[in-house]
């Protein structure tokens, strides 16, 4: 097929288009490069030892994707461009309104105008709030607000494609939601390069290691969990750009919708993560325990993966301990991330 990438220059994307060549698609990248740089597309070429088509366009630009809609006979959207700095997003939520919501918007309705109608949709777990209880099901009942715009953005076009759906006019979405993903691909040559001071747990642990950063703060020690620490459920990279091809190959029927969990079923806590890191890499990282949590943060997160198992026969195979591995592989080969 001709998958159409969205925001495939980023860190999910460039590992997702990396299993869609090795799966026999044809691939067509669009990515403003707002949180990514080209050099993650020439490195993913130099891991399928071929060209890839990259257009560098902002998807609001409808002008823009009309040309590349009448340009490529496109056969479905994987879609994952938008912005996913929570702390940002309540600083300037218009900023992910805007991004997110009209980009969207944008690219429903050239898929509509050129009747491309198989889309997979990048969602989150974060749709699911402060779940009630886990492992958390797809069925679990959906918050009217989660806690930060960039959420909220997630859940408003969950929302969007749902009515989508129910318009018979034979869409077929699939909107995937991730847990947390961390990793990087095996070649330690392209993984998660965040612009900033990372926020996620494993790039900060990550930097710690290789001393750009003191060392880490655990926020919270006394959760209900295990040892106090927040648990999540962490999912490797390469298992989710997988789930992706797995959506590709068994799609949803005409007029679906469906929300997939992409997850391990696995909890782990922060200290358990630190120490996995540890023995992965040989290298100690000092962190704090602080007493206080991260506003917004809850205590535990993992899903219930056995949708993803029945429905597209997709199931994580790395281990907590893989996604050390190769996260710590491509921090220590790039300090720097891409920029060298
Ligand atoms: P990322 O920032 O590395 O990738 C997103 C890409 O989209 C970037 O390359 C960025 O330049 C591009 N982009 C943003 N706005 C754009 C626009 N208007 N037009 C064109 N390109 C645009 O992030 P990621 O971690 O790879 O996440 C991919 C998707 O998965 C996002 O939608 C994110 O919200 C979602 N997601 C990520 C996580 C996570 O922890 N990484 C968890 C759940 C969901
Ligand atoms: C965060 C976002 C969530 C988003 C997800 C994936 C918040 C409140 N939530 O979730 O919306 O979908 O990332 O992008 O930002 N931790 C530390 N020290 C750190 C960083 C994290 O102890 O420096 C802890 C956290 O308290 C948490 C765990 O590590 O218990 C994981 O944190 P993180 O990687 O940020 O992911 P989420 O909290 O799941």
């Amino acid at each position: 097929m001709n998958i159409l990438v969205t925001g495939g220059a980023g860190y999910i994307g460039s590992h997702t288009v990396i299993e869609l060549i090795n799966n026999g698609h044809d691939v067509i990248i669009i990515d403003n490069l707002s949180n990514s740089c080209k050099e993650a597309v020439t490195r993913a070429e130099r891991i399928i030892g071929e060209a890839l088509t990259f257009y560098e366009k902002d998807i609001r630009d409808k002008q823009a994707l009309e040309k590349v809609f009448s340009k490529h006979q496109i056969d479905g959207v994987i879609h994952f461009a938008g912005l996913k700095a929570v702390g940002e997003s309540v600083k300037m939520p218009l900023k992910y309104y805007n991004n997110n919501l009209i980009s969207t918007i944008s690219l429903l309705e050239v898929m509509e105008s050129h009747n491309v109608k198989q889309l997979v949709f990048s969602s989150s777990a974060t749709v699911y709030g402060d779940p009630a209880s886990v492992p958390i099901k797809e069925s679990a009942t959906l918050p009217a607000k989660v806690t930060n715009p960039y959420g909220q953005t997630k859940l408003v076009i969950e929302t969007m494609l749902m009515d989508l759906a129910i318009t018979n006019n034979n869409w077929q979405i699939t909107a995937l939601r991730y847990f947390n993903p961390i990793g990087a691909h095996e070649s330690g040559t392209i993984g998660e390069d965040p612009s900033d001071i990372p926020n996620n747990l494993m790039p900060y642990v990550s930097q710690v290691a290789i001393g750009k950063l003191k060392e880490l703060s655990v926020f919270g020690s006394d959760y209900p969990t295990r040892d106090g620490t927040g648990v999540r459920d962490y999912i490797h990279v390469t298992d989710l750009a997988k789930a992706h091809v797995a959506a590709l190959s068994t799609p949803a029927s005409l007029n679906e919708y469906r929300a997939i969990n992409v997850g391990t079923g696995k909890g782990t806590s922060v200290l358990e993560l630190i120490s996995a890191f540890e023995q992965a890499s040989g290298v100690k990282v000092p962190y704090k325990i602080t007493g206080r949590r991260r506003p917004g943060d809850i205590a535990a997160c993992y899903a219930d993966p056995s949708l993803a198992h029945s429905i597209l026969g997709w199931r994580a195979q790395k281990t907590i301990e893989d996604a050390c591995a190769d996260s710590w592989r491509w921090q220590s080969a790039n300090p720097n991330g891409y920029r060298g």
